[in-house]
């Protein structure tokens, strides 16, 4: 079959790309309102993240947001105009709280104070933000970020607020367990801003796997010469963490076993670090059951050494090389894919040369509905990447583009096959 797109694998380091071509973010008006606390510094670069994201943000503050950061600030991030005041004259009809919530695609307070929170759940309108959040169309997603003082967040008269603004439709973005600006340690922590922008990502993501598990394989492994030594490659885990955090945007339950990588938890994900294939093989055998989907992206090393030493080997004098036997390691993803009931498999192919011959080889051969070719050592570490997709209708591509939008873009064709 000849492929709707060219395959045509460029020169991945020598480009630059638009990496927030794919963000369901894009395109976005997102009304950002601030109430008072010291997570207001946050919100700075939350709103910094939201346009690099290419969304536009409407900032509105209430009167204790500006005793922690000033709206000339705000401003000078957004682009726009900051309002406070319910009364502002700039609006031509001086309705602000109708104007200004008709423009939202969401309304995302952050932070929400405890104050706050309790004005949405009674439905107070004694400000412009806390008018127009009652104000909204019922279709504007309403959204909150809360942050305040561990007692304050566990007090009941706010866990009761919390269960009312859920039971009205609101989503709570955390907050987060950890150590706080007053000094002392619990639940209360405002969300990160790249934490909060994955939440805003699930919210205008299309849920193609809302209700589905997927188990994740990513990064390399790492197998023992001695203490000391090992042998390993080149995966930097990039890929398979972006395809994990695009599973959990689409609305799966994500689990994640990773080698050994210098990169974050994907927000929302359950991770699992392992070192060696067979380490790799044990956790993913114990996780398996009850998963939809399993996405085998880890660079698995073929073999392993076999008499790996106790101690360190030493050098000898005479420029004797070390005796090493290698033993091949477990296939996981075959042996997934060769479960009487397996999930749907997708398996990952690096090639350097030849890779439509070996990616729709190397699908047969380890027998899984949907293999991904890419030509490793070009993507290795890098930010971009191009895709080939083969499955039993043939093969096409996902041209080039950073590998959070390639990921994103590789969900929603696994997500589609999975249920035809
Ligand atoms: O055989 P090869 O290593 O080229 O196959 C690559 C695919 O198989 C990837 O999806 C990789 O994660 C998976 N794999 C595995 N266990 C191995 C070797 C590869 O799951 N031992």
């Amino acid at each position: 079959m000849t492929p709707a797109t060219p395959v045509r694998l460029s020169n991945l380091s020598t480009q630059s790309f638009n990496t927030n071509a794919g963000s369901p973010i894009k395109g976005k008006h997102i009304l950002l309102g601030l109430s008072g606390g010291v997570a207001c510094y946050k919100s700075a670069e939350l709103c910094r993240s939201l346009i690099k994201q290419g969304a536009t943000v409407q900032v509105v503050m209430t009167t204790g947001a500006c005793q922690f950061i000033t709206p000339v600030t705000m401003q000078a991030l957004s682009g726009n105009t900051v309002y406070l005041d319910q009364w502002d004259t700039r609006i031509h009809n001086n309705m602000a709280h109708i104007e200004l919530s008709r423009r939202a695609d969401a309304i995302l307070i952050a932070p929400c104070s405890t104050d706050f929170i309790a004005k949405l759940a009674q439905g107070h309108c004694d400000d412009l933000l806390s008018t127009l959040c009652t104000a909204r169309p019922a279709t504007t997603p309403l959204l909150i970020a809360p942050a305040m003082n561990v007692e304050m967040w566990q007090k009941p008269a706010t866990q009761r607020n919390v269960v009312q603004l859920r039971a009205d439709g609101c989503q709570l973005f955390g907050p987060a367990q950890g150590d706080q600006a007053c000094g002392e340690t619990g639940m209360g922590r405002m969300l990160e801003p790249e934490q909060i922008i994955a939440e805003l990502n699930c919210v205008f993501s299309p849920q193609s796997l809302a209700g589905k598990r997927v188990l994740i394989t990513a990064g390399p492994t790492f197998e023992p010469i001695d203490p000391v030594r090992g042998i390993t490659n080149l995966s930097s885990g990039k890929m398979g963490y972006a395809i994990a955090q695009a599973a959990f945007e689409a609305g799966a339950a994500v689990t994640l076993i990773s080698g050994p990588t210098a990169l974050p938890t994907p927000y929302g994900c359950t991770r699992t670090d392992v070192q060696t294939a067979l380490q790799m093989h044990k956790a993913v055998f114990d996780q398996i059951s009850g998963q939809d989907i399993f996405i085998a992206v880890a660079a698995v090393a073929d073999w392993r050494v076999e008499n790996t030493s106790a101690q360190k080997l030493k050098k000898n004098h005479e420029g004797d090389t070390p005796d090493l036997h290698f033993t091949p390691n477990p296939d996981i993803l075959a042996e997934v894919a060769a479960r009487p009931a397996p999930p749907y498999c997708v398996g990952f192919a690096a090639e350097s040369e030849n890779l439509i011959a070996y990616g729709t080889e190397k699908r047969l051969k380890k027998n899984v509905p949907l293999l991904v070719g890419n030509i490793g050592h070009a993507t290795f570490g890098q930010d971009l990447n191009e895709l080939v997709l083969f499955d039993a209708q043939g093969y096409s591509s996902l041209p080039l583009a950073d590998k959070t939008s390639l990921a994103r873009q590789l969900i929603v064709a696994i997500a589609v096959r999975q249920t035809t």
